[in-house]
């Protein structure tokens, strides 16, 4: 069932409550981009000691496309999983050749570009263009399975399906509060409803939870018991 009122919390708690002032709060879909691959597999506090050395090294796609891989590869020495730098590399030369140097608006383009997947298509489309999509990653995953106590395995694939069409139903209405309420969804999953030790005493949503309700938070999300 819609649920506007979700959507409508989230965005109120992520302005009074949510994470402000990270460097790549913008809507230049280059610094998005660069944010969300490094983002993706590593912690934001190590995150914010790379990212500003490597924007200032290439300050936007055309210095990065035409760096070499070298110089590429020494900014990104100590992130690890190397591929995402290697992919990063290969997606400036996509953005400056296959779209004349500027980022597509849309989710279905930008995930045409190497190691760009639907959920970092998604965070670029509405953090950048207010574009009503949405993310699906671990925390997101967490958070949907705890509000509608679904104990559905996160591993499996027809399961992850329904959990994006149940996250399509839950955007905002008005395009406007996209940015606001993906960095809600994300600042959520980061900072109440973790996975151990959830804070459900500040979570603006704890009221409708249904996994509060019956009293399941910690099993959920569940995965594949074998
Ligand atoms: N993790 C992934 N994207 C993020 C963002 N934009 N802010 C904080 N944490 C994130």
């Amino acid at each position: 069932a819609p649920m506007p009122e979700f959507a409508l919390r989230l965005v109120e708690w992520q302005r009074q409550y949510g994470r402000h002032g990270l460097p790549w709060q913008t809507r230049e879909p280059y610094l998005v981009w660069l944010s969300e691959i490094m983002l993706q597999q590593t912690q934001v506090t190590t995150v914010l000691d790379y990212y500003p050395r490597f924007v200032a090294a290439f300050p936007n796609v055309q210095a990065l496309a035409a760096a070499d891989e070298d110089m590429v590869m020494g900014l990104w020495q100590g992130l690890g999983y190397y591929s995402r730098a290697r992919n990063l590399h290969k997606a400036a030369r996509q953005v400056v050749t296959e779209f004349a140097g500027k980022f597509p608006r849309s989710r279905i383009e930008l995930q045409t570009l190497c190691g760009v997947g639907r959920s970092t298509a998604a965070a670029i489309a509405a953090f950048c263009f207010n574009a009503r999509e949405t993310i699906l990653d671990g925390n997101v995953k967490r958070v949907l399975c705890r509000l509608l106590a679904l104990d559905g395995d996160i591993a499996n694939k027809k399961f992850e399906e329904k959990l994006w069409c149940i996250a399509d139903a839950l955007l905002p209405q008005d395009a406007a509060d996209m940015p606001a309420y993906i960095q809600g969804l994300m600042d959520m999953g980061a900072t109440v409803c973790k996975r151990s030790k959830p804070v459900c005493s500040v979570c603006p949503m704890s009221d409708i939870c249904m996994a509060r309700a019956q009293d399941c938070i910690a099993e959920l999300p569940r995965k594949k018991t074998a």
